[in-house]
């Protein structure tokens, strides 16, 4: 932890076990604010928590008790005091002022619960200091961390591939198109064929960037810009690969669990129910899903894809997440390995998330004859001199690969159970909006 300015003590300073009797000095934002009496009550916050804050009129003086009884919500205060043990204030401690200062009174603060919920994407950039959003957002931190611990203990390599593309990697509709000094661009949907490219000198690489996809789709799980995780591996078939999906999501359940069990209980999450996630996950074939959901009294059949509502149906009765594997080659992209004992398929698995969260995963072994590349490229239009420095790859040094992309606000959907996406970003970019 980072060590407060000196001088100044964080709020958690207040509730340490020795607390009681000490004084502090705090600077934050207050989030509730009343007087009765000739006594102020405020709640204030810093990046370390909340606490409860006394002032009387005797001993701030009447200038000083006048000037913090006008301070808004989200208007910054400094205070000394003395902390004191008070079973009615929340955490069951509270701070008895002899000072406060007001930093920025602020103007009466906009954000209510009760607003439409356009409002408050309008008011994003304040709505973020709600204690859901930040207990959200420390996870998410967090489970970047668990997710590049995993990394550096399997020997994988961080690497940095472009955003700006001359060529997109997931196919051409959903992607944005940039005009790059009067030619076309696009904007990264899939780090996956730079990470192909890195592999002859790396064999194990990733990248964390930003893809972006301009689909309408408005949906509780889709965003046009969001947080991509991707794996390549050299020598690696799909069994592996699984297996090292697996590993990883177990693996960073498990350190949430055990590193962010407050913030998740603010949300409700019990942590032990991250902790019971364990590899190894169920594996459905392609074919035996579209049985399960045709049992189900779902019209489908052999090609048919699965969409929101087919994985939900799979998977809401689910406790932990399950691949799907082997499916049509005509549903999956260009670069996906047809299946050799059953070239109608591709060796492709989705991880879809339990309880009808969806796909978080996608991940594949990838097709390394050069002549089977072209061909699917040709078929779905792509014009073949934007791929070139990709064909080149199976020309020199082609080894058997496979990798994944796992989008993180996904991830972290289904493991905060929010009803929409957006609750997992900041900032969120979907079609109706890129503002604030
Ligand atoms: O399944 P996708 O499209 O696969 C790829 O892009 C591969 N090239 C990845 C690779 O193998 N390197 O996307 C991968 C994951 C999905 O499983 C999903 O979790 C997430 O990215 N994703 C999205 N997340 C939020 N909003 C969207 N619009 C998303 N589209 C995909
Ligand atoms: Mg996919």
């Amino acid at each position: 932890m980072t060590p407060a300015a000196p001088g100044r003590d964080p709020v958690r300073a207040a509730f340490a076990p020795d607390g009681v009797g000490r004084t502090v000095r705090l600077r934050g934002w207050v989030q509730k604010t009343r007087s009765s009496g000739g006594i102020l009550f405020l709640v204030m916050r810093d990046r370390t928590g909340s606490i409860q804050v006394t002032g009387r009129r005797d001993r701030l003086g009447d200038a000083g008790f006048d000037a913090a009884e006008h301070v808004q919500v989200e208007g910054v205060v400094e205070v000394e005091g003395t902390v004191a043990d008070d079973a009615r204030s929340p955490g069951g401690r509270e701070v008895r002022a002899a000072a406060i200062r007001v930093m920025d009174a602020g103007l009466p603060f906009p954000i209510f619960q009760e607003q439409t919920e356009e409002f408050r994407l309008d008011k994003r950039h304040l709505v973020i200091r709600s204690t859901e959003h930040v207990a959200t957002f420390r996870i998410k931190a967090e489970l970047l961390r668990a997710l590049r611990e995993f990394l550096a203990t399997e020997q994988v390599l961080e690497t940095t591939p472009p955003i700006l593309t001359g060529n997109p990697a997931e196919g051409g509709a959903e992607a944005f198109s940039i005009d790059y000094f009067g030619r076309p661009g696009y904007l990264s949907q899939s780090a996956q064929l730079y990470l192909e490219a890195l592999i002859a000198p790396h064999e194990r690489v990733y990248a964390l960037t930003p893809s972006f996809r301009a689909e309408k789709s408005r949906t509780p799980r889709h965003l046009t810009e969001y947080q991509h995780l991707e794996v390549e591996l050299a020598w690696c078939d799909l069994t592996e690969l699984m297996e090292f999906i697996e590993r990883m999501i177990a693996f960073v359940c498990g350190a949430l669990a055990e590193r962010c069990a407050s913030d998740l209980k603010v949300l409700g999450r019990p942590p032990e129910e991250l902790a019971a996630i364990r590899a190894p996950f169920p594996r459905l074939r392609y074919a035996e899903a579209i049985d399960r959901l045709r049992a189900k009294g779902l019209p489908l059949t052999w090609g048919s894809d699965l969409a929101t509502a087919e994985e939900r149906a799979l998977t809401l009765e689910e406790r932990t997440p399950i691949f799907v594997t082997y499916f049509p080659r005509e549903l999956k992209a260009f670069y996906m390995r047809r299946a050799p004992d059953d070239p109608r398929t591709v060796e492709a698995a989705d991880l879809l998330a339990p309880e009808g969260y969806g796909e978080i995963v996608g991940a594949s072994v990838r097709e390394t004859d050069p002549t089977a590349l072209v061909e699917r490229l040709t078929a779905m239009g792509a014009p073949l001199a934007d791929y070139e420095w990709y064909l080149d790859l199976r020309r020199h040094g082609n080894v058997p690969h496979a990798g994944f992309g796992l989008g993180v606000e996904r991830l972290l959907r289904w493991m905060l159970r929010r009803e929409h996406i957006r609750e997992t970003t900041p900032f969120p970019r979907t079609p109706s909006r890129h503002t604030p």
